[in-house]
């Protein structure tokens, strides 16, 4: 008697998962690591799908048209990170403890390269910068954002 009702406690507690074999257990996630290859997949897309010749069909009716939907595109998707100057101090960067790029300094190494500034927008970066063209950023406000930071936010004022 006294057996049957230990078969049914272990019953119960195997039930609630008390019983589980720890060899059958998943290996712990590093999730730093599990976020760093989401991220890497997420590169490697965008660069799949990256069409640098589609930039030959994008027209601006003015320059400066080209430059307000840049502010806005920057305002909107950029600034919480960059930082609304591009220092790279933005309420994320700060809250979340990222590693934001000054790209207004003097040695960027993409300043004056608008193709490749477009490029890294689209496709992103496997550490915090988002790979813009997989998550909806359109190739026309892709430009426009890529020569506001370029043509504006590092020339200054
Ligand atoms: C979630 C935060 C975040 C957002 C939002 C964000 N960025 Fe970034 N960005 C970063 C980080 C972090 C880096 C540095 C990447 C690295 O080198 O590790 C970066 C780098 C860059 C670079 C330089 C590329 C490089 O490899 O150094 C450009 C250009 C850029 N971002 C433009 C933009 C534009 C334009 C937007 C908005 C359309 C934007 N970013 C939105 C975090 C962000």
């Amino acid at each position: 008697m006294n057996r049957i009702l230990a078969g049914i406690v272990v019953a119960l507690l195997c039930g609630i998962g008390g019983c589980q074999d720890s060899r059958d257990e998943a290996p712990p996630v590093d999730r730093e690591e599990a976020l760093r290859a989401a991220r890497a997949d997420s590169v490697a897309r965008a660069t799949e799908m990256y069409d640098a010749a589609v930039f030959d069909t994008i027209t601006w009716e003015t320059e400066n048209a080209r430059w307000e939907r840049g502010g806005v595109v920057w305002s909107f998707t950029c600034q919480r990170c960059h930082g609304s100057d591009g220092k790279g101090h933005g309420p994320d960067a700060t809250n979340f403890d990222m590693a934001v790029p000054d790209i207004t300094a003097a040695d960027w190494p993409y300043a004056g390269d608008i193709p490749a500034i477009r490029e890294r927008i689209f496709v992103g970066h496997d550490s915090e910068m988002p790979s813009m063209g997989l998550i909806g950023l359109t190739y026309r406000d892709v430009d426009a954002s890529a020569h506001y930071i370029d043509d504006l936010l590092r020339t200054g004022p």
